[in-house]
């Protein structure tokens, strides 16, 4: 069975009440739900943490590699500044997806770059939660036109 790690970055937890407005009503619990459904439905594994501490992520990702077929991890402000999470993503080899809730272009010029970018298979950007399962989606398709499931 393909197996995914999804990964919520920091302050994902306060979703729901952080900045409505830009990050939408849904809490993470219910986000998280969403995933599951679509789990069920596409006959996946999910495996869905959040963390507020880069080396927990960083630890995560390095452990993934050989438990998991993908990664659609949102590494929120990590995204511009942990060089850490994009050199454990390139170590890994596991194909990776970056989502973010908002479209990170249409806001200030310190969000426009990613450190994970390069080294994911693409970026998802500006359609909330339902960026999560467009990234399911999208890892499922890569991994069927790149490769095999692993095997363990
Ligand atoms: C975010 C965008 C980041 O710039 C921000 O720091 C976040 C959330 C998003 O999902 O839109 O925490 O990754």
């Amino acid at each position: 069975m393909i197996s995914i790690l999804v990964l919520h970055g920091p302050n994902l937890n306060l979703l729901g009440t952080r900045e409505p407005s830009m990050y939408g009503s849904l809490s993470l619990k219910e986000i998280n739900g969403t995933i599951e459904d679509l789990a069920r439905q596409e006959g996946i594994r999910v495996d869905v943490r959040q963390s507020n501490l880069e080396g927990e992520l960083v630890t995560w990702i390095q452990e993934a590699k050989g438990q998991f077929d993908a990664i659609v991890i949102n590494p929120a402000a990590y995204t511009h500044s942990s060089i850490a999470i994009r050199d454990a993503i390139a170590a890994v080899e596991v194909p990776t997806v970056e989502v973010h809730l908002s479209n990170l272009y249409k806001r200030e010029s310190f969000r426009h770059r990613s450190y994970i970018t390069a080294v994911a298979v693409g970026q998802i950007s500006g359609f909330g939660p339902f960026g999560y399962l467009l990234g399911i989606r999208a890892a499922l398709s890569h991994l069927k036109s790149t490769r095999q499931p692993r095997h363990s």
